[in-house]
């Protein structure tokens, strides 16, 4: 019997991971909720809500699901996995207490203190005067931190004292993003990168490295984003700072949820910064990046099914394997994102591409066109030979694709090209 499988949440993301699934020759059926409109064409798309957990399980449970894998963190915030593992139903997904290895800053960095795994030191307040004072004492540029869930936009780099007072004011003050907790951190200077592991418990199955864009603009400028374009392999993280980031940062990690009580099951993302020191986490997070995911996944030759069961069933999974190819994708993106942008615009070109072109946010309009329906649209992925053969095939792919109000950035993988 083939496996029937519901992929949850409807991002760039998700469609990675059911072309993933749809190439496991143990999957027959796929389904995704709500999923999008190039989901569509690979997976049954079933219109209930991410936070709708009871829904979500009614399904599963209806329609002999055997394994749920959850993408966004919304769903882990409203329970999802816990809300699954009552019912008796697989799921591939933290707990709500496990996710706050993501949702709680606070949570983070104190598993990290307890567990010496390298991080930036930290000061945590909760009023605005004495945080504004300390971060006057404090050397540019400071990195000031929302402690909650803010959609990536609660992490401000300030480059001088006027932006971070502002930013200060916005999250202890004005309550824009509710009444919370802000984090001062030490600012560590170095290229990033994206490790995640496929984690159950103790057992840690290392994917490979992606580097993230987080800026709107080529050359790293304009505001920070969910993530402009991302490739893989990164040339400058060597098998050796690999195997630090995986000994010192990700096993720790997972012994230590195991230790505190909160075991991890599903992707456990690290967002490090290689430093002088060696590699440093930014941040956790309890699923996989996005647009990482997309580059990452076309590389693995494993069956991704056998990986997520064997995590959903507490066992340790075989290593994966990698192609020696490498991946890289630039993100289509709404003119106005990550601030107000239109929507409901014609995409034209899409069967014009020769690589693959994952849908981040889009819907089929009235007339049954691909039309655009979020800040980041559509990630187009080039592979070749080597970083600049994907760039090429990538950008190539780009051209071909129209839409009036789309922007992209020319030069994702320019740490590893220049
Ligand atoms: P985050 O949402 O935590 O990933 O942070 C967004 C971006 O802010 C990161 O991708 C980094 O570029 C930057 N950032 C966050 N924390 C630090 C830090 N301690 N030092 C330097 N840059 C940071
Ligand atoms: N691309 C960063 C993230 O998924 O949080």
């Amino acid at each position: 019997m083939k496996k029937t499988v519901l992929v949850i949440g409807s991002g760039g993301r998700e469609h990675a991971i059911v072309d993933a699934l749809s190439r496991s020759p143990q999957v027959g059926k796929i389904y995704c909720a709500p999923g999008n409109a190039g989901i569509a064409k690979q997976a049954e798309c079933v219109d209930i809500k991410v936070e709708a957990v009871e829904a979500l399980a009614d399904f599963a449970e209806k329609n002999d699901v055997d394994l749920t894998v959850v993408g966004p963190e919304a769903a882990l915030a409203a329970g999802v996995a816990d809300t699954f593992l009552s019912r008796g139903l697989k799921i591939f997904g933290p707990t709500k207490a496990a996710a706050m290895i993501e949702s709680s800053k606070e949570f983070a960095k104190r598993l990290m203190e307890k567990y010496s795994i390298p991080t930036g030191a930290y000061v945590t307040f909760t009023d605005y005067a004495p945080a504004a004072e300390y971060v006057k004492s404090r050397p540019l540029p400071a990195v000031i931190k929302y402690d909650g869930l803010a959609a990536g936009k609660g992490v401000v780099v300030a480059a001088t004292y006027e932006e971070a007072d502002a930013a200060l004011r916005d999250m202890l003050l004005d309550a824009s993003f509710g009444k919370g907790k802000v984090i001062v951190e030490e600012f560590l200077a170095g290229p990033e990168f994206s490790f995640m592991a496929i984690v159950s418990g103790e057992n840690v199955c290392p994917l490979a490295i992606a580097q993230d864009h987080k800026r709107a603009f080529d050359g790293d400028k304009g505001p920070n984003t969910g993530g402009m374009g991302a490739y893989s392999p990164v040339p400058f993280i060597t098998d050796e700072i690999r195997d630090r980031a995986l000994n010192e940062v990700l096993i720790p990690a997972a012994k230590g949820m195991v230790a505190e009580g909160v075991p991890f099951t599903g992707v456990l993302y690290g967002g490090l910064i290689l430093t002088a020191d060696g590699p440093k986490v930014i941040e956790f997070n309890a699923r996989f990046g996005d647009p990482e995911t997309e580059v990452v996944l076309p590389r693995l030759e494993s069956d991704i099914y056998s990986l997520f069961e064997a995590a959903a069933e507490g066992k340790p999974c075989e290593p994966a394997r990698w192609s020696d190819e490498a991946c890289l994708g630039v993100v289509l993106a709404s003119e106005g994102y990550p601030g107000a942008y239109a929507k409901g615009a014609r995409i034209e070109g899409l069967d014009d591409v020769e690589g693959r072109v994952y849908h981040m946010g889009t819907k089929l309009d009235p007339e049954g066109n691909v039309a655009t329906a979020g800040g980041r649209v559509l990630m187009v992925t080039g592979r070749g030979a080597d970083l600049r053969a994907a760039h090429a095939a990538a950008m190539n792919d780009v051209e071909r694709i129209k839409c009036p109000t789309l922007f992209h950035r020319t030069d994702i993988g320019r740490q590893a090209l220049s």
